[in-house]
């Protein structure tokens, strides 16, 4: 079931049942070893695992036009991403073939851009990442220029975000599969190519990265720890979950679904009643709420921090809303998820403390449990 198979009574139904609590969806309860959030040997497992697998890192809009380009940095991996003439959008590993200095500083970004030249000792890169030119040719008969173009990423636009895959050693990778039915719907919901990006935060938290990921995976904890914020909005304790592969969506339905009537209104009525959190493994979220999306990327530093970078998106229809609503929205979203960020960060002091052999999740937090699953899965892959 998708939200946009041509009728939104499916959904309906289900919000119904649930509320009504006839069989709400849940699991037998788990226990997450608390090695997993703090040993710094599967820490070095987990960066290799996640640069396998894509994480939003930049929103298209600045990266539209043919020589636009962005410094950036993915799951530790710096990254440069450059539109070639051809309008091809290609991301880079940023470092040259030389001895590796950075092409651009990380965090720079801009247009027109003809050619990157290493400041180092000149090697020049075609936007489309062929090397070009380099001073004294001749000295490196050991090193075919036709060899010495950038490591390619492998990367994607979508929903107004720019997807990349930071371990250049990973063969083609199937960006339909991967976003499956969730990106279709969410493509449907109409964030396209022309998305608007008009907020965006960065920060750095002191938490392991898996914390962020179950604290978005389960409500159970909505009326304690945002009672100051978004608790009265929503059902206690209730989500509507669909999984795709390592994906998950959980659909969040407001008490205000009952005004909605017998009838369920069309999909944007419908999202004022309703917020739709996806997980696009292992670390990208998208939180629509019906004229946005508020989307943010988690990538694991050390074992007791992580990097979050986080969008605003705007589809085409809705940008001409006045910039205080966005304000307004973004703030909020952030205001809650600090407070996810505040308990997270406590729980890794917790973690060291060893209070706990494990941590618990409850018969609703199945969506936690089946996140690790997928984790535990794909570490063990590679693993002799
Ligand atoms: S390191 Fe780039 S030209 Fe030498
Ligand atoms: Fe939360």
């Amino acid at each position: 079931m998708t939200l946009v198979e041509g009728s939104t009574a499916a959904l309906r139904h289900r919000i119904d049942s649930a509320i009504a609590r006839h069989a709400p969806q849940r699991a037998d309860g788990s226990w997450s070893p608390v090695e997993r959030y703090l040993d710094a040997d599967r820490h070095e497992s987990e960066l290799r695992m996640v640069r396998r697998w894509p994480l939003a890192t930049l929103p298209v809009a600045g990266l539209r036009a043919s020589g636009d380009w962005a410094a950036t940095t993915v799951h530790g991996v710096p990254v440069l991403l450059s539109r070639a003439k051809d309008g091809v959008l290609r991301a880079f590993i940023n470092t040259c073939r030389h001895r590796g200095a950075a092409l651009a500083e990380d965090g720079s970004r801009g247009s027109d851009r003809q050619r990157f030249v290493c400041p180092y000792h000149s090697w020049t890169y075609a936007t489309d990442g062929r090397c070009v030119g380099r001073p004294h040719d001749a000295d490196f008969p050991h090193l075919d220029r036709g060899h010495a173009g950038l490591v390619p990423l492998s990367c994607a636009e979508r929903f107004g975000l720019v997807w990349v895959i930071a371990d250049g050693q990973i063969g083609p990778f199937d960006w339909d599969a991967y976003f499956g039915r969730f990106g279709e719907e969410i493509d449907t919901l109409g964030f396209g190519a022309e998305t608007a990006a008009p907020h965006e935060r960065t920060l750095e938290q002191r938490s392991n990265w898996k914390l962020i990921p179950e604290a978005n995976l389960e409500t159970y904890h909505f009326a304690y720890a945002h009672r100051e914020t978004i608790a009265g909005m929503f059902h206690d304790n209730l989500v509507i979950h669909d999984g795709q592969g390592p994906n998950h969506r959980m659909v969040l339905p407001k008490r205000s679904v009952a005004e909605l009537g017998p009838t369920p209104p069309a999909l944007e009525g419908f999202a004022k009643a309703l917020n739709v959190v996806y997980l696009f493994f292992p670390s990208t979220l998208v939180l629509w709420e019906g004229d946005h999306i508020d989307a943010f990327a988690v990538s694991p530093i050390h074992a007791d921090a992580c990097a979050i970078r986080g969008w605003l998106l705007v589809p085409p229809r809705h940008v001409g809303r006045p910039a205080e609503h966005w304000q307004r929205n973004f703030d909020i979203f952030w205001r809650t998820l600090d407070e996810d960020f505040a308990l997270a960060a406590s729980m890794q002091r917790g973690l060291r403390s060893g209070a706990n052999r494990a941590l618990c999740f409850g018969a609703s937090e199945f969506a936690c449990q089946s996140f690790h699953e997928t984790v535990e899965r794909e570490l063990s892959i590679g693993r002799p």
